[in-house]
């Protein structure tokens, strides 16, 4: 099939290369100039394992090209809507203005007979009004709501073999055809197994916020319980295998720690709420509000574990920062990531060096993202370095490689002992035997 993908950040840059890998002929669209030279030139603009490799051999293959123009979608019979729902400034709603643009300039190049699907996550309500909208500027042509449940760090995987397909069509005949024209789309993932659910517009876009609302609500339940272990002198990591250990419940997103952050949680149960109260639901969703709270929470106790840490070492100052040496591990929101939108780790360095903290972050993938958008943070990529001399060491985005640091090597290059771990992935006691002071979330 020949598909347009319009939107090649995060989402759209994988869509379009796994598109392209399952044998159609794609070409992805974006308005960032520099964005489409680097991906017509197979470098892709973020990182995201298994993307560079996909996107060579795709582009190789002469089945995937990317344009800045959108009158390259035409001719194409499927069009993919991957842009960015961002949270609005100062507002807890979803700022529709790219999807809104997309299709405006996505209509006049539809056909009779083509899809348009949206793979955004928006406020439920949006797909009924854009298909009003292409009723008028693009008659013939249907729309499909295809929510994208992928995770960054894992968006390849997740995009060739997801946990099920969502579409959400019009009643009758066209949303027959668009389904089957998705059919046809998705065949590779389909004959493999992979579960699909033909619903209405209203529900797909719900099936999306529900399903982040629901992981963003386990990680914040964990979060709570570990304040409540905190008080109790209690082990949430234990607790949490114990209750995962129920099938019911499930081991998965009931890792306690510094939180969630990143492009999509935490902006998506805002504008869940937001929606819900143009709806005169809001009462259904205030206790998003709460997970939302206990997430923020969080980030404020790790700059408590620090500052307790530094009362410990210098009793006189009260927990003052100043001119104390902090080293945070990590940048990105998540590992195997270089995404920093709504990264923890860089909220609470920045609160850190607010209070007066000498603060060096390092992280093996994110820091140059990192220092476009916090300029006044110091930033070292070398890890030895970055950990030279520091009185406290905060862990906070959980790499591999941070797994593997050895407590006694590195017992000798910082100036204290001092070990907070944000994501509770360290062993405590190897820590604790090689000399340090190692505090973890939620444990004791
Ligand atoms: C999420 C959803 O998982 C995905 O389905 C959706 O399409 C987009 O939003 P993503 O933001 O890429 O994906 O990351 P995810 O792996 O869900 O992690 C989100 C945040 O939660 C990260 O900051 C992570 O560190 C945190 N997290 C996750 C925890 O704090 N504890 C956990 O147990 C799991």
């Amino acid at each position: 099939m020949r598909i347009s993908v319009i939107g090649c950040g995060y989402l759209g840059a994988v869509h379009a290369s796994c598109l392209a890998k399952m044998g159609h002929e794609v070409i992805g669209i974006d308005v960032d100039e520099r964005k489409i030279a680097e991906l017509s030139a197979g470098i892709a603009p973020f990182f995201e394992p298994g993307l560079p490799e996909l996107l060579s051999e795709a582009i190789a293959s002469g089945r995937l090209r990317f344009s800045t123009d959108m009158a390259d979608a035409q001719g194409c019979t499927v069009h993919f809507v991957c842009v960015g729902t961002p949270q609005r400034k100062g507002e807890y709603a979803a700022d529709l203005s790219y999807v809104n643009a997309a299709f405006a300039g996505l209509a006049e190049f539809l056909a009779s007979g083509d899809i348009a699907v949206c793979k955004s996550t928006v406020p439920v309500g949006t797909a009924a009004r854009i298909s009003a909208e292409l009723a008028v500027s693009a008659p013939g042509a249907a729309l499909a709501w295809n929510p994208e449940f992928l995770r960054e760090g894992h968006a390849v995987q997740d995009t060739i073999a997801p946990d099920r397909l969502v579409y959400g069509v019009p009643a009758g005949e066209a949303g027959q055809r668009a389904a089957a024209q998705l059919d046809e789309v998705y065949r590779a993932p389909l004959a493999a197994g992979t579960p699909r659910m033909i619903m209405d517009y209203a529900t797909a876009e719900l099936v999306k916020a529900a399903a982040n609302s629901f992981l963003a609500t386990k990680i914040s339940f964990i979060n709570a319980m570990a304040e409540v272990c905190e008080a109790a002198g209690a082990d949430v990591t234990v607790l949490a295998d114990a209750i995962g250990m129920d099938e019911r419940i499930g081991r998965k997103f009931l890792n306690a720690g510094l939180g969630f952050g990143g492009g999509c949680l935490p902006k998506d149960i805002r504008a869940f709420m937001a929606r819900a109260g143009e709806l005169g639901a809001d009462q259904a969703l205030t206790f998003l509000k709460e997970v939302d709270s206990i997430n923020m929470r969080r980030r404020t106790k790790v700059v408590e574990l620090v500052k307790s840490a530094c009362a410990a070492l210098d009793p006189q100052s009260s927990g003052s920062l100043i001119g104390k040496r902090v080293t945070v591990l990590g940048a990105a929101f998540k590992p195997y990531s270089d995404d920093v939108r709504d990264s923890p780790a860089l909220n609470v360095a920045a609160q850190l060096q607010l209070q007066g903290a000498t603060v060096t972050v390092t992280d093996p993938e994110a820091l140059e993202n990192a220092a476009e958008r916090f300029p006044t943070l110091t930033f070292e990529p070398d890890l030895d370095e970055a950990l030279a001399r520091a009185h406290v060491v905060v862990l906070l985005t959980e790499w591999p490689q941070y797994r593997a640091l050895d407590p006694v090597s590195l017992g000798e290059k910082v100036n204290a002992k001092y070990l907070v771990d944000g994501r509770n992935i360290l062993d405590a006691a190897a820590w604790r035997a090689a000399g340090w002071t190692y505090r973890g979330m939620g444990r004791p």
